[in-house]
C-alpha cells in the first residue's frame, strides 16, 4: 500500500512547511518514544527518518510524501529533560504553532511508550490536542518489549487511568517497529481517512 517514500524538506516554522493541498498524518509523542522508527517501518524503510537511541534526534517538522499522494510527518519529541528550558519552550513553540495552523493535518498519531503507565505530560498533552480540537489516536509503541500478559494489564491500565479524566478514549493501536506489529493497521486506516477525503 506504500509504495513510494521521499523526504521533502525540514522545517523550524510551520509556515515554510509544503503547501496544504495534501492530506497529512503527523507522528508526536515523548522523546525517544519510538517515532520516527515507526515511521521507517511504515514505509520499509530503516534510513527514511534519522533516528537514535539517544532522546532528543529529531529537533525539527521533517515532511515525508507517500506515493505521491498524502504526507507523513516526523515531528520532535516532548519533554526531553536534558535539553534547556529556552530549547523546551522553542520546541513547544515550533509544535504547537504546527498543529494549531495545520489546515491539511488529518489526523495526529499520539505515541506512548507501552512499558509506562499514563504520565502527566502526554495527558496533558491530550487534553490540550482535545480542547484545540485536533483529531488524535492513541499508538502504543514496542510492544516487542513486553511479554503478552504484560502487554494486555498495561494497555488495560492505561484505558482505566485514562477514563478517570476522559469521557471516551480515543483508538489505540498497539505497534513495535521491530517485530512490524501494527504497521498494516496504521497503514489501512490512514488509506481509509484518505478515501473518506474524496
Ligand atoms: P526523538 O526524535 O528523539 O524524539 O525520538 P523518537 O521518538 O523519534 O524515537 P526513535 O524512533 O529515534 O527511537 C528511539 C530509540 O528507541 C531507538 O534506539 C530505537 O531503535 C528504539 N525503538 C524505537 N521503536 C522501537 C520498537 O518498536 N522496539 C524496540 N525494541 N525499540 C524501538
Ligand atoms: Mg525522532
Amino acid at each position: 500500500m506504500i509504495k513510494k517514500a521521499e523526504f521533502v524538506i525540514s522545517n523550524t516554522d510551520y509556515r515554510l512547511c509544503p503547501k496544504e493541498n495534501l492530506p497529512e498524518y503527523a507522528f508526536i509523542g515523548r522523546s525517544n518514544v519510538g517515532k520516527s522508527s515507526l515511521i521507517n517501518a511504515l514505509v520499509n524503510n530503516k534510513k527514511l527518518a534519522k533516528t537514535s537511541s539517544t532522546p532528543g534526534k529529531t529537533q525539527l517538522i521533517n515532511h515525508f510524501i507517500i506515493n505521491d499522494q498524502w504526507f507523513l510527518v516526523d515531528l520532535p519529541g516532548y519533554g526531553y529533560a536534558k535539553t534547556s528550558k529556552t530549547q523546551r519552550a522553542l520546541f513547544h513553540e515550533m509544535i504547537s504553532n504546527y498543529l494549531l495552523n495545520r489546515s491539511s493535518l488529518v489526523a495526529l498519531f499520539v505515541l506512548i511508550d507501552s512499558r509506562h503507565k499514563l504520565q502527566n505530560i502526554d495527558n496533558e498533552f491530550m487534553i490540550f490536542l482535545a480542547e484545540s480540537q485536533i483529531p488524535f489516536v492513541i499508538v502504543f509503541t514496542k510492544t516487542d518489549k513486553l511479554g503478552k500478559n504484560i502487554l494486555k494489564k498495561n494497555t488495560d491500565n492505561f484505558r482505566k487511568e485514562m477514563l478517570k479524566s476522559w469521557e471516551e478514549i480515543p483508538k489505540i493501536f498497539l505497534t513495535s517497529s521491530e517485530t512490524k506489529e501494527g504497521v498494516i493497521e496504521i497503514t489501512k486506516y490512514i488509506t481509509k481517512l484518505n478515501l473518506n477525503l474524496k
